[in-house]
């Protein structure tokens, strides 16, 4: 509540950050992180394969090199864009659980950006030097070495957020000591981590196969062993993949249960659940049919062949990626912050004074016959906008037309009745935090844009307004929570 609220209303804010965060970690895992290792093993087969006179092979090379231009290419334009692109729509859209992220990562996110730095200037390094580096075998050998630094580099970085990652979803001990380390090394850490690595390792290696398909040839010298290398590097990674897949998932709902719990029981949950029970095991089987097809018969295989696992194989990890956010709900700092961005401890406040009396940006700090719809407004601002729309995606107007029928008023007692209760039913809701009056402006407020389809401009737009009555001073604390500061 401290900030002002960035709203896109047309598309959902949430959504946002979704899409540049998948098409991130499509680019992350595919092309940096289980790709490069396989290129620079790659390039590292053409100088055993040459000839006693030769440095590597020119031809092997050269294809090789051309795969690691595309992936050069992607990382250092979208991938390092999206990268920084998700903590810009992170900071707007949510930034009070960034701010709760970097005073507890601090370190690990200032260890994250020298390492990326790093990482950066490898790949420069790795690839800008790729042709200076055939003249002499000493020269290729340094070079190789750099790609496998830049391996482990790409590694490290995804570590370090993929500890984040599981942080939000079960801050495991933090809750009880906020350290740094406990922070760390939360429950969900390893287990993920341990599934991202090899998955990551296929994607990269269904990548790379598709390129050979697209840069070599049919009657290429090389094209026939570089699909089997491509093979063999994606049957060494599948059953990894699997199993970690299958260690992940006990891991996971385990700690739910504890944490989470609310949020294994839901009507989505269940259905994307469902979905991935398939899609898992439907992916891997694709990657190993096509793997075990190209081992035998290299000669048949066609750019087609390989575009559909390597679709199915992204597709899985952008599913996997929308479970592991959903699962996560009502909080988006488990047990500690709502995905509105309100803390849990702060509610039973909110509860007794109401929530706008401690909102910095709202028009009004207390509901009167007056301003019930201005207030009405910020309320829906403050504490549902972060995942529902007026009229754009998960429109607040069309789910509870859903409840109670298309295109008939809505009745703004029924809607103030369903409210206190929305987060028993649907558990990935957070409680409603106001008070009554705030509830019934609230209901005012829905049911208002029913009649006029009004549309929600954020701050970005539509300025910001200080709340005039907000006096945290004069607010008593409850006696409860004053103890426990
Ligand atoms: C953490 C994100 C989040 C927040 C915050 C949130 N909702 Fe929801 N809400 C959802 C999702 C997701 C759905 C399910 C949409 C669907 O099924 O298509 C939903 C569904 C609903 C439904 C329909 C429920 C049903 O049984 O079909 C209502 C009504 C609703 N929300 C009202 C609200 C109100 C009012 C607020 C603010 C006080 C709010 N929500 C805050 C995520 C949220």
């Amino acid at each position: 509540m401290d900030f002002p609220m960035f709203h896109l209303d047309w598309l959902n804010d949430r959504f946002l950050i979704a899409v540049i965060a998948i098409v991130h970690v499509f680019i992350n895992h595919g092309l940096a992180v289980g790709f490069i290792p396989y290129i620079a093993w790659l390039e590292q087969k053409g100088v055993r394969m040459a000839g006693a006179a030769d440095i590597t092979d020119p031809e092997w090379d050269h294809l090789i090199y051309r795969k690691m231009k595309v992936a050069f290419i992607i990382t250092t334009t979208l991938g390092a864009m999206t990268g920084v692109g998700i903590w810009f729509s992170a900071g707007l859209i949510s930034p009070s659980s960034i701010g709760s992220l970097i005073r507890v990562f601090y370190f690990a996110w200032f260890v994250e950006w020298l390492t990326f730095v790093t990482e950066v200037v490898l790949i420069m390094i790795y690839f800008l030097t790729w042709k200076q580096s055939n003249h002499s075998l000493k020269a290729k050998i340094r070079h190789i070495r750099f790609g496998w630094f830049l391996s482990i580099f790409s590694w490290i970085t995804m570590c370090i957020i993929v500890s984040i990652l599981g942080f939000m979803m079960d801050p495991g001990n933090w809750n009880n000591d906020h350290s740094l380390i406990s922070g760390f090394t939360n429950p969900i850490y390893l287990p993920q981590l341990f599934f991202r690595t090899p998955t990551a390792m296929v994607l990269g290696g269904v990548f790379g196969m598709l390129l050979t398909t697209l840069f070599a040839s049919r009657n290429s010298k090389w094209r026939e062993t570089a699909l089997k290398d491509g093979a063999r590097w994606m049957l060494c990674w599948a059953p990894v993949s699997l199993a970690a897949a299958i260690i992940y998932y006990k891991a996971m709902p385990e700690a739910m249960r504890e944490n989470l719990s609310t949020a294994v029981g839901t009507m989505e949950f269940a259905q994307y659940y469902d979905l991935l029970r398939y899609i898992i095991p439907g992916a891997v089987s694709l990657v190993v049919v096509l793997g075990v097809w190209t081992w035998l018969r290299p000669r048949s295989v066609r750019m087609w062949m390989v575009l559909v696992p390597c679709i199915a194989a992204f597709g899985f990890l952008g599913i996997f990626e929308r479970v592991r956010e959903f699962i996560r709900k009502p909080y988006v700092i488990g047990g500690y912050m709502y995905s509105n961005l309100l803390r849990k401890e702060d509610y039973p406040l909110y509860k007794r004074n109401g929530l706008l009396t401690y909102a910095t940006y709202a028009t009004a700090g207390k509901v009167t016959p007056e301003n019930k719809l201005s207030t009405g407004q910020d309320v829906f601002m403050l504490s549902c906008s972060r995942c529902h729309t007026t009229n754009g995606i998960n429109s607040i107007v069309y789910v509870f037309e859903r409840l109670y029928g298309v295109g008939k008023p809505l009745d703004e007692n029924s809607v103030a009745a369903y409210i206190p209760n929305m987060h028993q039913g649907r558990t990935y809701m957070p409680p409603f935090p106001g008070n009554t009056e705030e509830l019934h402006a609230l209901a005012a407020y829905i049911k208002h844009l029913q009649v006029t389809g009004e549309s929600l401009e954020g701050a970005q737009s539509a300025g910001v307004m200080v709340n005039p009555d907000n006096n945290m001073h004069n607010t008593q604390p409850l006696a409860d929570t004053a103890q426990s500061k």
